[in-house]
């Protein structure tokens, strides 16, 4: 992100902290991403526990970086002290101030807001905090529940991508959704 920015985490919502990861989320992260339902539309996983160990040590190793244009950021349950996934903010083309954003949860918070309440701080972030102009977000056209979150956020269907995507070697089609900062 900008050079004269400080880090703008962790945010507290009403009932999650996103946060930086640690080597102590080990096995909360392991537990959704090895969980073949979280990685259905995803391109990664279901993972076995070295693909966790390396994502977690990336994670930790970006982390010793800073600025940086993509922060990955636990979401840790502050009632049950654990946490149940992850959201990433990037800062993909800055010269024309657009980011993008992505998140995955633990199947038995699903369905209970969780996601809404992570991504809606987050582009508050992005357009408040980091100045941009437009946010946008893609998934597949069967994860009614990531669609689900965009809409709730007010974002709009911008595209709707034939083949957008290889995922698990099978072409998947994409909507792309996005919002920009005057609405
Ligand atoms: C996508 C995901 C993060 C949504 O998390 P969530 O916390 O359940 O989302 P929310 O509870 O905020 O739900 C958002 C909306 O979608 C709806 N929704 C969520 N899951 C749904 C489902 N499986 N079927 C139908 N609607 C669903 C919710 O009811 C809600 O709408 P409402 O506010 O009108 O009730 C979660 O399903 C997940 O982690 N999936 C696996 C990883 C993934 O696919 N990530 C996105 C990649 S693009």
């Amino acid at each position: 992100m900008t050079e004269d920015l400080k880090p703008w985490f962790p945010i507290r919502t009403a009932r999650l902290l996103l946060r930086e990861f640690r080597d102590s989320d080990f096995d909360d992260v392991h537990e959704y991403a090895a969980d073949p339902e979280v990685a259905r539309f995803m391109d990664w996983g279901p993972n076995a526990r070295e693909q966790t160990l390396e994502f977690m040590d990336r994670k930790l190793q970006e982390q010793t970086r800073w600025p940086r244009e993509e922060v990955s950021l636990a979401i840790e349950h502050l009632a049950d002290a654990r946490v149940i996934g992850s959201i990433r903010l990037a800062v993909s083309d800055r010269d024309n101030l657009a980011g993008d954003f992505g998140y995955s949860l633990n199947s038995a918070y699903w369905r209970q807001g969780y996601a809404t309440e992570a991504a809606r701080a987050l582009v508050d972030v992005g357009f408040k905090t980091l100045g941009l102009h437009r946010i946008w977000a893609e998934c597949d056209v069967e994860n009614v529940g990531s669609w689900g979150v965009m809409e709730n956020l007010g974002m709009r269907r911008e595209g709707h991508f034939r083949d957008g995507k290889l995922i698990k070697g099978a072409w998947r089609d994409r909507y792309l959704y996005a919002l920009l900062q005057p609405e």
